[in-house]
């Protein structure tokens, strides 16, 4: 938890006011999956690896932005190193219940996103890449991470409530850029859209059934990663309209 001197990130929401936050016992209204299962493992090991991967993989990605944006090198760096926090802590639930992450799964599930972000980087498009990294795989990443603290093993509960308000600044980080270039990002923010977001619904698919075996629910992760896209798009300048022409783009791809 120690950030050396970068200030902690926080959310509005005060983790001991939550009692869906609180480690001692199940939530109301919330049947906990038997996390000693089989089913459960096997789930588990694919979804576990998804969450390392993409933290790993965000990591690399805030580094590999950092070349296109020298002088945004430091936070992008702070950035990255908090992935790799995160990914520790992932790494540390999978251990916890016994779980071997499928991380060749996870590495191929990634696979349209990272070649995506590739390609951007090297034709030097910032934009696109901040699209796929800090507004679409951060707000995939709330999104799971908001449906799984409910029902997720004690031990992990507490490490995903810390991951996810971490998070959010990171998705606010590319919301803050983009909204400051908006004008001259614009046109490439709605191509990126076009030939990204069909992907994200494509992983949705993928997960759908492993996430049910946690007790996590696909129109639930839809609606959270919706709500948390769209509220960027938003932010970043876009009108109701044009989102809802963004959204559309998923059920075309
Ligand atoms: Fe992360
Ligand atoms: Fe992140």
């Amino acid at each position: 938890m120690n950030h050396g001197s970068d200030p902690m990130p926080t959310l509005e929401t005060s983790t001991s006011a939550d009692p869906s936050l609180d480690p001692k016992g199940p939530i109301e209204g919330v049947t906990l999956p038997d996390f000693s299962a089989e089913s459960y493992k096997d789930a588990y090991s694919r979804i576990n690896a998804i969450v390392i991967e993409g933290e790993q993989e965000a990591h690399d990605n805030y580094m590999a932005l950092a070349t296109l944006l020298p002088d945004q090198a430091e936070e992008l760096g702070r950035l990255a190193r908090m992935e790799l926090k995160h990914m520790k802590g992932f790494t540390a639930c999978g251990n916890n219940l016994g779980v071997t992450a499928d991380m060749p799964f996870a590495h191929e599930f990634f696979s349209p996103l990272r070649n995506n972000f590739q390609v951007a980087l090297k034709e030097g498009k910032v934009v696109t890449c901040l699209l796929i990294q800090a507004l679409l795989i951060e707000a995939f990443a709330i999104s799971a991470y908001h449906i799984y603290i409910p029902v997720a093993d004690p031990f992990a509960r507490k490490i995903t409530e810390g991951v996810v308000k971490d998070e959010y600044t990171h998705l606010n980080y590319g919301q803050e850029w983009l909204k400051s270039h908006f004008e001259e990002s614009r046109a490439e923010l709605e191509q990126a859209n076009r030939e990204n977001l069909p992907h994200v619904r494509r992983m949705l698919d993928r997960v759908a059934a492993d996430a049910s075996v946690l007790h996590m629910e696909k129109e639930d992760l839809i609606e959270d990663f919706l709500i948390a896209y769209q509220d960027a798009l938003t932010d970043i300048g876009f009108n109701p309209r044009e989102i809802a022409r963004m959204a559309a783009a998923a059920l075309l791809g």
